[in-house]
């Protein structure tokens, strides 16, 4: 579905037309094949929780929006069910948690605060992804699962061969292989020379034969991927709305309430819902929904995006409140595959606005919007360039 070019924070036109004529649809795919489209709220909810829906990208029926196969199955447990699901997320849950993730903040202070100041000692205009939006996800989970910065080229080339709806089946196994390779020989140096970090823990694992080595190099491709794409695209996307709602950045700008920021977040990423493509699913049993049938076999795509919209849950939904409480929202997906990574990417997030506008105040954009470039074939969404100037 097409955004319209004046709207780019609002989900297409047709989608929330779709919202409004009913809770579940049927839409085709470039496949030919007719999955069902969850438009609101409380049925993605309901649907995302209910274990009765499988997120197998191997099961027949399972939606692909672009048709054809998946390079999926090495995107390790966020594409399986329980119980091996909950068996490999286990193993990396521990430093996600908000306490191992709060003791991070000063160090992502730093790293977000090093990188202004490089930008800050260059000529203006810049473009933000690359600065500054970009390098500081990467940097911060490089850190955490041990991987080198020096190999970013490699591993941020190909996630956006990945996240890239136009590339073919083909160009995404490369992709995926070419992450894999670069996965297992990161472990074999792991196993060698551990360190503090979660790829030297899953190397321990694969020694004491709890993980195989396979199973080990895909976890570390969602980690990876997962842990730097999302959050770039939200910092820059985000950077963007609120130098488009300047009364919004202005209350930002104003109040150094905690308060205020963690809400901030949250507001934004439910009015950005950059994760595209929709939750998808497959039915394992017949499921009756707002009426609806879904029989065993069929596919749903829960657009999240208009979830987060629905004016049933969010009272004037298309407008962007920074005070407005947002915590309940589905940015993160719900239900068992929730983001792993969601109190790491809180964090950055609101380092990042609050440390970007208080060290640069007259931040603005140094084009017009309708020429900055949207990632509109993305499967997350966000910009692919930011030019700013102070
Ligand atoms: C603003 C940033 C982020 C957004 C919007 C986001 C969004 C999401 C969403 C929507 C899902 C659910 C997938 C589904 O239900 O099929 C998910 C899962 C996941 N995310 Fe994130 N994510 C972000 C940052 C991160 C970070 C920093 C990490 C760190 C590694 C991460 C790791 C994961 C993992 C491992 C899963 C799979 C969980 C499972 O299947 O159990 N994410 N994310």
């Amino acid at each position: 579905m097409t955004r319209q070019a004046r709207c780019p924070f609002d989900p297409p036109p047709a989608g929330i037309a779709a919202q409004q004529a009913a809770p579940l649809l049927r839409v085709e795919l470039a496949d030919g094949s007719t999955p069902w489209l969850a438009t609101r709220y409380a049925e993605q909810r309901a649907l995302l929780s209910d274990p009765r829906m499988s997120a197998d990208i191997t099961r027949p029926g399972y939606p692909i929006p672009g048709g054809g196969e998946g390079a999926g199955s090495a995107f390790s447990f966020i594409l399986m069910d329980d119980p091996e699901h909950a068996r490999l997320r286990r193993m990396v849950t521990a430093p996600f948690m908000v306490k191992r993730v709060e003791a991070m903040r000063p160090a992502v202070q730093e790293i977000v605060d090093g990188l202004l100041d490089d930008m800050l000692v260059t000529d203006a205009p810049v473009d933000l992804v690359e600065a500054f939006a970009l390098p500081m996800p990467s940097l911060v989970i490089c850190r955490l699962l041990g991987v080198p910065y020096s190999d970013h080229d490699l591993f941020q080339s190909n996630s956006k061969i990945l996240i890239n709806r136009e590339t073919s089946a083909n160009e995404k196994r490369q992709a995926v292989g070419a992450l894999v390779d670069y996965l297992h020989g990161l472990l074999r140096l792991k196993a060698e020379e551990p360190g503090e970090d979660v790829f030297s823990d899953l190397a321990r694992r694969v020694e004491a034969n709890e993980l195989s080595s396979d199973d080990a190099a895909m976890m570390g491709v969602l980690l990876l991927v997962a842990g730097h794409e999302t959050t770039a695209n939200m910092i820059a996307l985000g950077t963007l709305a609120l130098l488009e709602h300047p009364h919004q950045l202005q209350r930002l700008r104003e109040n150094n309430d905690p308060a205020l920021v963690t809400s901030a977040v949250e507001e934004l990423l439910r009015y950005l819902t950059i994760v595209h493509d929709g939750r998808k699913r497959v039915a394992l049993e017949d499921i009756e929904v707002a009426g609806h049938l879904i029989r065993a076999g069929e596919g749903v795509i829960m657009a999240t995006d208009l979830g987060n919209r629905d004016p049933q849950v969010f009272p004037e939904p298309n407008t962007l409140d920074l005070r407005r409480d947002a915590r309940h929202h589905i940015a993160f997906g719900f239900g068992v595959h929730q983001c792993l990574g969601q109190p790491l990417a809180r964090m950055e997030l609101q380092v990042a606005y609050t440390t970007l506008f208080r060290r640069i105040p007259e931040l603005k954009l140094a084009v017009p919007l309708d020429e900055v470039p949207f990632k509109h074939d993305g499967s997350v969404y966000g910009v692919y360039e930011l030019p700013v100037t102070w």
